[in-house]
């Protein structure tokens, strides 16, 4: 039950979005990286904001997430921050701020919740990292895992093929998901693994599972926004669906800029100042 008296939109919670798998809801999730489109995606009603450290592709231009650092990534989060009023916002630890000790885990969730004001965090593995799950879910800080296609790992597995296709890293993906649910992670994102590997996981689950390239049995979908808004001409995974073309837009608009101005079209009188 809502307990929202103000015309405000009921804030999204974690609790919300495990209330929303039990209650048979799917769930919605895409990517944010900067105030702009953190508002337009928040006002929109996505249920979830995922401050990727896909942000090292899309926005610092990075072939890999490998080298986004924890800085960085509290800076996106904050830009993201101030422009949501409902959605749930969180983001990912990257690439080495928690996989060396426990205790360094826990001093960059924290960082990221305290000086970015992310409402949760993100990280990626399995087994190796269950202990550290529950030291900062321990102190209070919300986590989501992430297994299948782990990008921070990319050098270890040298593609970006779909992942658990063979039953032994099937059966392994299984277990670690049910460890990071007793390591209290209230939700898993799973990333390109058999659809029906990803459907077994999820309702194996208590919590939901978040699905980007794994198929319809997921609880909820994922997709980074630069990709959905087809604004990356060259990635074209088969999970992906496109809902716009603002490349073509973008382009479009900017080439009509420049003849404007060489045709000294723009400005106009009604856009400049009398004196
Ligand atoms: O960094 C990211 O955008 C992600 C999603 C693809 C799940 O981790």
């Amino acid at each position: 039950m809502s307990t929202n008296t103000s015309d405000r939109p009921a804030k999204i919670t974690t609790q919300t979005v495990v209330d929303m798998k039990r209650n048979g809801e799917k769930i919605s999730m895409l990517t944010a990286y900067d105030f702009t489109m953190a508002t337009i995606v928040d006002q929109a009603g996505i249920d979830i904001i995922l401050v990727g450290d896909s942000a090292s592709n899309v926005m610092a231009g990075y072939e890999t997430t490998v080298p986004m650092t924890l800085d960085h990534m509290i800076y996106h989060t904050s830009c993201v921050v101030r422009g949501v009023d409902r959605a749930l916002v969180i983001a990912d630890l990257p690439f080495m701020s928690y996989q060396v000790t426990a205790k360094e885990a826990l001093i960059s969730a924290g960082r990221m919740m305290k000086e970015a004001g992310a409402h949760a965090i993100k990280l990626e593995g399995g087994k190796p990292i269950a202990g550290t799950i529950r030291k900062i879910v321990d102190a209070g800080i919300p986590v989501m895992g992430h297994l299948g296609l782990t990008p921070q790992s990319i050098y270890k597995f040298g593609t970006y093929k779909v992942r658990a296709t063979d039953e032994e890293e099937a059966t392994a993906l299984i277990e670690d998901a049910k460890l990071l649910q007793e390591a209290g992670c209230f939700s898993i994102v799973l990333e390109k693994i058999p659809a029906n590997l990803a459907k077994r996981v999820s309702e194996e689950l208590d919590i939901p599972t978040i699905g980007i390239g794994a198929g319809a049995g997921c609880d909820g979908q994922v997709l980074v926004l630069h990709d959905m808004l087809g604004l990356n001409k060259g990635f074209n995974p088969r999970f992906l669906r496109r809902y716009a073309d603002l490349h073509s837009e973008m382009t479009g608009a900017v080439q009509q800029y420049i003849s404007d101005v060489k045709s000294i079209d723009f400005p106009n009188e009604e856009e400049q100042y009398g004196g």
